[in-house]
């Protein structure tokens, strides 16, 4: 189509689009799978300059060492990393003796990992699996422990999130422990509004966009949900991305972890006093089958 035209009709749907739609109306996360995207954040997962995918790699020694000890992990131990992205936890922890199973669906992010593993020369000890893991079926009793980390959880809708952490401890051997990460609901920001800015390309596209972006909070669900449109300025394209974020009390997520099968959860607040750029946005829990 005439790019004028498309960007004109385009337009014309972001007028005319819902003023604040409920939530469960709205496809709930990035397009993390999504074949070009998953190349894009693949490049900001390994980016230096930024942690906004993964955290950089100074931070991430200092959690690797913290998790070690709070995971009561030691060599050989049967590590689970769920949602792994390019393994850069789970080659650290197989560096230290570890076997790990990792799980991720963005396929460029397994690719990496893969590669990775393989370049440590650690590939004996990494599986990197492409998979949803909110289809997750391992068999039981087997991980000493699991890691979920970097708010992921938190892009699950509620009963997802349930499933999930069942599936978890079903995972476990009994005594085994997970660490999960999620954002601090006393620290989200629970404001409206809007911004916009232009770029020749990155995260959203490979050629110059537009990007406007909303972000609601709902009082009620204690969820937010953001929503961008990218307007590709040559073609006239455009695409509409959301992401949802649900946030938990302290007790909320406790009862939920406790109600998927483990006995005893214990809360970190700003990551332990860890010294990591955004630690105070985020409650980090560790929990015991
Ligand atoms: C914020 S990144 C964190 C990656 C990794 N844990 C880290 O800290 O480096 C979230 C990851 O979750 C993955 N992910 C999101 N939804 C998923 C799903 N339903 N199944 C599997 N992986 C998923 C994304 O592909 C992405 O790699």
């Amino acid at each position: 189509m005439n790019p004028k035209k498309s960007l004109f009709e385009n337009f014309g749907k972001i007028y005319q689009r819902a003023d604040k739609p409920r939530p469960s109306m709205y496809k709930r996360d990035l397009p993390w799978n999504g074949p070009a995207f998953s190349e894009r954040i693949l490049s900001e997962h390994l980016d230096e300059s930024h942690g906004a995918a993964s955290r950089v790699t100074s931070e991430r020694g200092i959690q690797l060492d913290w998790l070690w000890q709070k995971l009561a992990l030691f060599k050989n131990a049967h590590l689970f990393d769920v949602t792994c992205g390019p393994g850069l936890y789970a080659i650290k922890f197989a560096k230290r003796g570890c076997r790990v199973i990792g799980v991720d669906f963005n396929a460029a992010a397994i690719a990496y990992a893969k590669d990775l593993a393989l370049s440590e020369r650690v590939a004996s000890k990494c599986t990197f699996i492409e998979q949803d893991v909110r289809q997750l079926n391992y068999d039981g009793e087997n991980f000493d422990a699991a890691i979920l980390l970097y708010g992921q959880l938190d892009s699950f809708a509620r009963q997802e999130a349930e499933t999930l952490l069942q599936q978890i401890a079903y995972a476990l051997k009994p005594g085994g422990k997970l660490c999960i990460e999620i954002l601090n609901q006393a620290e989200v920001d629970k404001t409206d509004s809007t911004w916009w800015f232009t770029d020749d390309q990155g995260l959203w596209a490979d050629d110059p966009f537009l990007h406007l972006g909303e972000r609601f909070w709902y009082e009620d669900e204690q969820m937010s949900v953001e929503r961008y449109y990218i307007v590709h300025l040559e073609t006239g394209e455009m695409d509409e991305v959301f992401m949802c974020t649900q946030t938990y009390s302290v007790e909320d997520i406790t009862e939920m972890m406790q109600a998927a099968g483990f006995s005893s959860v214990q809360a970190y607040p700003a990551w332990d006093g860890l010294p990591l750029y955004d630690a105070t946005e985020w409650m980090v829990y560790v929990a015991e089958k």
